[in-house]
């Protein structure tokens, strides 16, 4: 069993501050006005908090296949791990879009973002305002390929 000790987990609900959804929600507006969504015209700003109190973040970037696409949430992960030598550890996750309308991950950023964030907090929009969310409620039995090893980089 790979369980995190209720230290950790309580450590989790701290840094999901107030003070740092706001931060966040900030850098992900800011990374939104970035999106490039000539496709969709739906622009979305995704940022994560790192453990280590780095931040990242992302903006959606279409493609003329569609299929391409790639979401906000995974390109701030991929600017995380790009400038980490270790593997990072998401405590935190903020998604806007421009439109102000509810969205939450899709279901293959979930299962990103449980990967470096099994108890990651993620604040999205919803139908009435942000909802608050842990990884575990967004991704119930995601896939594990060796579900009885520790993970590790
Ligand atoms: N999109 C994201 O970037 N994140 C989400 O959580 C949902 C959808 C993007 C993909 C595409 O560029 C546009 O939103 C419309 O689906």
């Amino acid at each position: 069993m790979n369980q995190k000790s209720p230290r950790t987990r309580r450590a989790n609900s701290a840094e999901a501050s107030p003070s740092n959804r706001q931060r966040l929600f900030r850098l992900a507006r800011a990374a939104m006005k970035h999106a490039y969504a000539p496709y969709s015209g739906f622009r979305v700003g995704a940022a994560i908090l790192l453990r280590d109190g780095r931040v990242f973040a992302g903006c959606n970037v279409e493609n003329a296949s569609y299929g391409l696409t790639l979401c906000a949430e995974r390109n701030a992960i991929v600017a995380a791990v790009a400038a980490s030598a270790k593997k990072p550890e998401i405590v935190a996750v903020a998604v806007a879009n421009h439109r102000g309308a509810p969205c939450s991950p899709c279901g293959a950023c979930r299962q990103v973002i449980a990967e470096f964030g099994p108890r990651a907090v993620v604040w999205y929009l919803g139908a009435d305002g942000i909802v608050r969310r842990t990884m575990q409620e967004l991704l119930v039995d995601g896939f594990r390929l060796c579900p009885n090893k520790p993970a590790h980089r």
